[in-house]
């Protein structure tokens, strides 16, 4: 079964012919060399290819991606598997796309900032709120071979967890770093705590404690924070001072508002309700 079942114009994904290596000498610079490579190492449509070099092109000069450890991380990640089959001709227009469920894949620039951000180093830990189409943690898995994402749709988390079995039988084995489950995120994931980094994908009007907490000092938080519709994304970063007081500094990664799909809530293991206004239920 296609992990898009149902859906008519999936095409058949090829075979990777070259495992991913971390050190794999990736030809960034060059519109050609890079679509060249990529058609002989990593088997895909040499289209896609050249739609995701002169994506990564616009962003650079967005300054979206700026450093070439990411510019590698997003021309080595096939976002046209993450999107609908029916919305797979457009994965590298700048737009967010709808995924089902009433949710969305993020546009590119947002994802290529976001996670730049992060300054995520390989051998990190970095977890992430809001697993979607998958897109944000194959991005990730790239940068680092510890990416955790947490989904509260259930059938989304479980579609999802598909396609990146199905992509790491395809041959992308560098998405084994890939750990997921289903479940509100708003709790993080002690099990893994602590993190390096965390982005979260959904917006809240405040950084949720649990989320703080699991960070380690001098970690990093990427979130949209404000009311709904109407978020800012924030770089986070965690200070720990000697007597264990922990400060945030934060910066507004974008200067404008851009409004994400809300952090909604499982009670009872229904979805209902947002988290917004909770930070003081914690106290
Ligand atoms: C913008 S969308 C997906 C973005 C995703 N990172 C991607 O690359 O496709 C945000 C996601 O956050 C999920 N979400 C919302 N509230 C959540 C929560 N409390 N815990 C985990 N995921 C949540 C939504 O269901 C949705 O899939």
């Amino acid at each position: 079964m296609s992990r898009w079942a149902g859906a008519s114009t999936a095409t058949a994904k090829p075979h990777v012919p070259v495992p991913f290596a971390w050190d794999m000498q990736v030809p960034i610079a060059n519109r050609e060399a890079f679509v060249d490579w990529a058609v002989k190492n990593r088997g895909e449509d040499r289209e896609f290819l050249t739609q995701r070099w002169n994506r990564m092109y616009a962003m650079s000069r967005n300054r979206d991606l700026t450093d070439d450890y990411n510019k590698r991380a997003f021309l080595l990640t096939p976002r046209e598997d993450f999107c609908r089959p029916v919305n797979r001709a457009r994965a590298y227009e700048s737009a967010f796309l709808d995924i089902g469920f009433g949710v969305t894949i993020s546009g590119p620039h947002a994802v290529g900032r976001m996670t730049q951000s992060l300054n995520v180093q390989h051998g990190e830990k970095v977890l992430e709120i809001g697993t979607g189409s998958g897109y944000q943690s194959a991005f990730l898995a790239h940068l680092t071979d510890k990416c955790y994402s947490i989904e509260i749709i259930k059938p989304l988390a479980e579609r999802t967890r598909g396609v990146y079995d199905e992509l790491i039988a395809d041959g992308y084995s560098e998405f084994k770093a890939i750990t997921t489950k289903q479940a509100d995120g708003y709790y993080g994931w002690e099990e893994y705590a602590p993190f390096d980094k965390i982005v979260v994908t959904c917006g809240v009007d405040h950084i949720p404690p649990p989320l703080l907490k699991q960070l380690r000092p001098n970690g990093i938080i990427v979130i949209p924070i404000g009311p709904p519709g109407a978020q800012r994304v924030l770089k986070v970063v965690k200070r720990q001072a000697a007597d264990g007081t922990i400060t945030v500094a934060r910066s507004d990664i974008f200067g404008k508002i851009v409004p994400f799909v809300p952090f909604t809530k499982l009670v009872d293991g229904q979805i209902k309700g947002a988290h917004n206004g909770d930070a003081k239920d914690m106290k």
